[in-house]
C-alpha cells in the first residue's frame, strides 16, 4: 500500500467529465476506448483470442444456448476475478480501495464457482481459465487499475442483462439475475472509489450483444 489516498478519491474535473462522456457515449466501443490505459485503449488487442468454442458465430445471445452462455459468462468472472486478485495483491490501492476491491475479487470467483457447479448440473463442460492479458502497467498505478475496472463493470452487467432474454432456464435466469445486481453494486463502488460523486446516473442498464461482449473481452484473453 503507498496510502496515497489522494490519487483516487478526490473529484477530478478531468475524471468527472471523461465519466460523463462514458455514460453518454453512443457505442460501446467509444466508451471503451475513452478508457485507455497509458494511451492504449481497451480495444487494443493484448492476446490473441483463440476461438476454440465456436462461439463466434452467433451476434446475438440467440441461439447459443444456456452452456455456451455461461461457459462465456464463466471466462469473464474470472477475468474480473483475476483483474481484482492482482490488483489487491500489487499493493498500488490505499486500504479503503483494497477492502473494497478484495470483496469485490470474492464475488467474481463466487459467481465463477457458481456458474462452474451451474454447467455441471447442466452436464456441459467447464472451460478451461484463459490466459489472460491485462494492459501493461496497469497493476502499478492506482488510477490506471480503476479505470480499467471501471470499465470491466459495465461489461458484466452488459453480458447478463444481454443474455437474459436468450436463457432457457428460469432458475439460471434468477441465478444471472441475482450476479447482475451485484455487477450493478461493483460498477458503483468503483465509480466511487475513483471519486466519482453522485455514481449512478444510469436509469436502465445497457444490455450487450453477444458480439459486444466478445469484443470487450477476447482482447484481453477470453476464449470464444
Ligand atoms: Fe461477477
Ligand atoms: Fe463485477
Amino acid at each position: 500500500m503507498n496510502g496515497d489516498v489522494s490519487r483516487v478519491s478526490p473529484i477530478e474535473d478531468r475524471e468527472y467529465s471523461r465519466h460523463k462522456f462514458l455514460k453518454t457515449a453512443a457505442s460501446v466501443g467509444a466508451a471503451l476506448s475513452a478508457a485507455g490505459i497509458g494511451g492504449a485503449g481497451v480495444f487494443t488487442r493484448y492476446a490473441e483470442a483463440q476461438p476454440t468454442l465456436g462461439f463466434v458465430a452467433f451476434p446475438t445471445y440467440q441461439g447459443l444456448g444456456d452452456a455456451a452462455i455461461l461457459q462465456f459468462a464463466y471466462q469473464l468472472e474470472l477475468l474480473e476475478g483475476r483483474f481484482y486478485q492482482f490488483g489487491v495483491e500489487a499493493g498500488i490501492l490505499d486500504p479503503f480501495a483494497a477492502t473494497q476491491i478484495a470483496a469485490i475479487r470474492d464475488h467474481e470467483f463466487a459467481h465463477a464457482d457458481f456458474l462452474a457447479s451451474t454447467l455441471a448440473s447442466l452436464g456441459a463442460a467447464v472451460p478451461p481459465e484463459p490466459q489472460f492479458v491485462y494492459p501493461p502497467g496497469v497493476f502499478e498505478d492506482p488510477v490506471a487499475f480503476l479505470e480499467l475496472a471501471a470499465t470491466f463493470e459495465p461489461v458484466g452487467i452488459g453480458a447478463y442483462q444481454g443474455s437474459a432474454g436468450a436463457l432457457q432456464s428460469k432458475e439460471i435466469l434468477a441465478g444471472a439475475g441475482s450476479i447482475l445486481g451485484v455487477e450493478c453494486d461493483h460498477r458503483t463502488a468503483i465509480d466511487i472509489l475513483r471519486g466519482i460523486s453522485g455514481p449512478n446516473f444510469i436509469p436502465f442498464q445497457r444490455s450487450f450483444t453477444f458480439g459486444e461482449a466478445v469484443a470487450a473481452t477476447t482482447p484481453f484473453g477470453v476464449v470464444v
